[in-house]
């Protein structure tokens, strides 16, 4: 079938397949140093990969594992089961898991309203954990007697709560300024700019400014819960140092590996489904040419539409 125009979703040829194919990585037996792993896709289950990679080596972990819910991926199939099962589930490879952090790393994890209790029971046994992130994304399937399921938890934990990493200067917004105030005729916090009254102000725990992937973004694929390239960008600005080390064992498309080389970290992604491996090798290529991240320019992230604003000034000019 025809695509339309703007449809700009990412596919994979048959043509490509064994070229991508070549530059997966699939660990067997135990791993002495991670050097010959980085900046590579690890095809394979995390469970069984974990164990053989050495501990210490992460900057941060960005974790999406399935939510406790049926979902199919291309080839692999996750069934919900109940929360006492999935907690089990997650506790184990969790320990293995944060095993892998350094001592000033950080580790998130991703997780709906259904799984985040377990969520943070789990993490809790393995680091401090020192927020809870809440991400409205607004895109959901509204239920016939239930409310809209539109927002998601991303706990953040850390492995020393004495010397962990956070660049906060890095993840300031830009918001526009509703009442600006001066001083003696000077602004008080805020710039005059081409494209209005601009103030940077400090992130919060709530994210409403991120919108997921959909078929005319750049950063599409078919996976079906791919994350949005600006939300993992926020992380790893804020959380992993420049040539840091980015790991992320449910990597699917690719979005954690794909943000790090943007930003000039280092990155080992694991899948389980081979298609998906695939799907983040292609962006994975492309991140070489195009290191662009939709919502984030001039080393700032912007409130929703207001970049968008800013340019059209700059145009007329
Ligand atoms: C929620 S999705 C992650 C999406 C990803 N953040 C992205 O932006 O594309 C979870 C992924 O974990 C993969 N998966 C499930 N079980 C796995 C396992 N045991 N080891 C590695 N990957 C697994 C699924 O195939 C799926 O792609």
């Amino acid at each position: 079938m025809a695509r339309a125009p703007r449809n700009k979703t990412i596919q994979i040829l048959h043509a490509e397949e064994s070229s991508l194919r070549d530059g997966l990585q699939k660990v067997t037996e135990r791993v002495g140093e991670i050097e010959p792993l980085l900046d590579k896709t690890i095809h394979g289950d995390c469970t069984h990969v974990l164990p053989l990679l050495p501990d210490g080596f992460a900057d941060l972990i960005v974790v999406d594992p399935p939510y406790n819910i049926d979902k199919r991926f291309k080839q692999v199939r996750f069934r919900s089961m109940s929360d006492d099962a999935y907690e089990q589930w997650l506790e184990g490879w969790m320990g293995e898991l944060c095993a892998k952090l350094k001592p000033t790393g950080s580790i998130y994890v991703c997780c709906d309203w259904k799984s985040s209790c377990a969520v943070s029971r789990v993490l809790s046994r393995h680091v401090t954990i020192l927020n809870r992130i809440t991400w409205q994304r607004e895109k959901g399937r509204g239920a016939k007697s239930n409310w809209k399921n539109s927002m998601e938890d991303i706990w953040f934990g850390v492995r020393t709560p004495e010397q962990y990493y956070f660049d906060l200067d890095s993840v300031k917004q830009k918001r526009r300024v509703l009442a600006p105030y001066k001083t003696d005729d000077t602004p008080r916090g805020w710039q005059q700019t081409e494209g209005g009254k601009f103030r940077l102000t400090c992130p919060s725990n709530f994210w409403d400014d991120i919108t997921v992937p959909y078929w005319s973004m750049p950063e599409n694929t078919e996976h079906p819960t791919q994350k949005p390239e600006k939300l993992v960008a926020k992380l790893i600005l804020a959380s992993c140092p420049e040539g840091g080390v980015v790991l992320d064992p449910f990597v699917g498309s690719g979005t954690s590996s794909v943000v790090a080389r943007k930003l000039g970290r280092r990155y080992v992604g694991i899948e389980l489904d081979e298609h998906y491996c695939l799907v983040a090798e292609k962006r994975l290529q492309r991140a070489l040419e195009d290191r662009s991240i939709q919502g984030y320019s001039g080393g700032v992230f912007w409130e929703r539409n207001t970049m968008l604003e800013q340019k059209r000034v700059c145009r007329k000019k």
